[in-house]
């Protein structure tokens, strides 16, 4: 029996760097729908694993982020205010900002490949989406987590335009920028792997709506994939229930 939805899901998945995330974000805010960036799952495990390293110097990356994975507790926390942002926290400490570092970035696409990992985390992404009106954005939530959403997204963009726009986010951030041949190279590697993995690669769902970013502004996209959703759910009955959901 699948797990009732509360409101209907939109999914939207595409490689690193292709204003996912900013575009989730905003579409979120405008719709009132609750943002659930999937990617911080794994990030915030990633980290774990890296932090624990020296803990379990018996185990390796893959067996340590498997046990993790089965064991920690992952919650989002939604804190308003002047900038509200959603939080995530990992057994109830606020890692939000220790996830975004090149190195959790490249460990975080690497125990996504496991098998276990990933099983882990899907119970989880899809009470998360069925709680209410709902984004998940990710890698897989169009075709593994919610392969019946309401409405499903796949962005993209230019390899070079991706790593532009990270580099720019890196250095807002105020960490220490790598070159921009650093950058591009990692996104390159990390679609690699995101997309070459056995389980749950990264890929095109076959009814997603395609939107390549590279020549659009945030504001365009955003205006887009807006009116896609809203004449979508005008016109599609909101499904009830998540194909496969437990
Ligand atoms: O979206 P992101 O860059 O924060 O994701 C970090 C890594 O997590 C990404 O390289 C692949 C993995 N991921 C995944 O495999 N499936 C998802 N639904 C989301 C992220």
């Amino acid at each position: 029996m699948g797990i009732p939805k509360l409101g209907p899901v939109i999914a939207i998945d595409g490689p690193a760097g292709t204003g996912k995330s900013s575009a989730t974000r905003r579409l979120a805010e405008i719709l009132g729908f609750v943002h659930v960036d999937t990617g911080a799952l794994y990030r915030a495990i990633a980290l774990l694993c890296r932090e624990k390293e020296t803990t379990f110097p018996d185990l390796n990356e893959a067996e340590l982020a498997t046990q993790l994975s089965k064991e920690v507790h992952l919650e989002f926390k939604r804190i308003e205010g002047k900038n509200p942002a959603n939080r995530i926290f990992a057994n109830g400490r606020d890692v939000t900002d220790f996830i975004r570092t090149p190195e959790v970035s490249m460990a975080a696409s690497r125990i996504s490949a496991i098998p276990d990992v990933r099983s882990a985390l899907l119970g989880l992404q899809r009470r998360l989406g069925c709680a209410g009106p709902s984004i998940l954005e990710g890698r897989d939530i169009g075709t593994v987590i919610f392969p019946d959403a309401d409405v499903k997204f796949f962005l993209t963009a230019t390899a070079d335009e991706r790593a532009k726009r990270r580099l720019i986010e890196l250095e807002a951030a105020g960490s220490d920028a790598p070159s921009f041949e650093e950058v591009r190279s990692q996104i390159l590697a990390r679609d690699h792997g995101d997309s070459t993995r056995k389980v749950a690669p990264l890929k095109k769902a076959a009814d997603a709506v395609e939107l390549d970013t590279s020549d659009f502004t945030l504001d365009e996209v955003v205006k887009f994939m807006e009116k896609a959703v809203k004449k979508a759910l005008t016109h599609g009955k909101a499904k009830k229930s998540s194909t496969g959901a437990k």
